[in-house]
């Protein structure tokens, strides 16, 4: 099977599995438009968040960091101590990656039947519509569970940069996860301690959308929500394909060089019973440019039971969820079968 990237490469026209004309259960969310207009997604300083901030720039970043969690459920994280200079060279190493010739890629290939290493799109069932996206999937964390022979050894540099990019991003997600509670006045470690207390489960999806002609009829990646606590996402500074979904309607999101776009993932949803929002988004594809990102998932251990917080629970508003457990599997299971698995676990 040839990856979109080959086929991009060879001026292939999509095969008719990638069409989405071809499929009627993915207009769910909307047809697919290629340029609506800009998502204002709220910019969080993140240096405002930490505890040595000044007692007022604090509570006002806490304040905008909850009605963008509310509102769209993702924001744009600047000031996070990562400069350009380093985000764009985590940005080159993964590009590198994707430039090389298939055949030392190819040493990485996805084995039937698991999610890690490289490859296009795992198939479900017939009438799934392919997404037009190459990725490498790692289990990144914990750190005993990786399987070496899925990390790329070309660029030489690759190794080391996701896993110093890796601890990066779970210190910024604990303090996003801290300050989530500290503006919803709950307990500042509820939702941390479910993600960092044991045994950190992270995982990195590292993307190559290849070029298309006929951009408005294939998905880079189809409408989903994500299953994870929070999603950090680089993306490619030269070109948009991001999109969330908000009261109904699409926006692009835009792309801050110097920012990591942080979005919540359904696990979230239910911890903040509901407050927060899990947003549906998609990726669209570029007619001339490639656009590659790199996504970096919490999530908590699979035998770990997730639920609306204590703090969050009262007459006025009832639990909204149920307690689930091994979540990633439930969401995968549902997402093959076309049902939206937070709908599935409301009570
Ligand atoms: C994802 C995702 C967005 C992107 O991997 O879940 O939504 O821009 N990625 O690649
Ligand atoms: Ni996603």
């Amino acid at each position: 099977m040839k990856t979109a990237q080959q086929m991009a490469m060879d001026g292939d026209e999509p095969p008719s599995k990638y069409n989405i004309n071809n499929y009627t259960t993915y207009t769910k969310f909307g047809s697919l438009e290629t340029s609506p207009p800009f998502a204002p997604v709220p910019i969080i300083n993140i240096g405002c968040l930490l505890s040595s901030a000044k007692q007022d720039d604090q509570q006002t970043e806490l304040a905008r960091l909850r009605s963008a969690l509310t509102t769209w459920g993702c924001f744009q994280a600047v000031n996070q101590g990562l400069p350009v200079s380093y985000l764009d060279n985590v940005r080159q190493v993964i590009k590198q990656f994707f430039e090389l010739p298939l055949e030392e890629k190819r040493k990485y290939f996805r084995e039937t039947g698991s999610v890690e290493g490289y490859g296009n799109d795992m198939t479900y069932s017939e009438n799934q519509v392919q997404d037009w996206c190459d990725r490498l999937f790692l289990r990144i964390l914990p750190e005993d569970q990786r399987k070496m022979r899925f990390w790329p050894e070309n660029p030489s540099n690759l190794r080391e940069t996701i896993d110093e990019y890796t601890k990066k991003m779970k210190s910024l997600s604990v303090v996003i996860f801290e300050a989530m509670a500290k503006s919803l006045e709950v307990e500042e470690n509820c939702f941390s301690k479910q993600f960092t207390k044991e045994r950190d489960v992270l995982q990195g999806r590292f993307i190559l959308y290849p070029p298309c002609a006929t951009p408005d009829q294939v998905f880079g990646l189809k409408a989903h929500s994500d299953r994870s606590g929070i999603t950090l996402l680089l993306q490619d500074p030269g070109v948009e394909g991001l999109q969330v979904l908000n009261d109904g309607k699409w926006y692009m999101v835009p792309v801050i060089h110097d920012a990591i776009f942080v979005n919540l993932g359904d696990q979230m949803q239910i911890m903040s019973n509901g407050i927060f929002k899990s947003p549906v988004h998609r990726v669209v594809i570029n007619r001339e440019k490639a656009r590659i990102s790199v996504a970096m998932f919490t999530e908590p251990e699979a035998d770990k039971e997730i639920c609306p917080v204590d703090g969050l629970v009262d007459e006025k508003r009832p639990k909204v969820y149920k307690v689930v457990k091994d979540y990633a599997a439930f969401n995968h299971e549902c997402f093959q079968k076309g049902v939206v698995a937070l709908d599935a676990v409301k009570l």
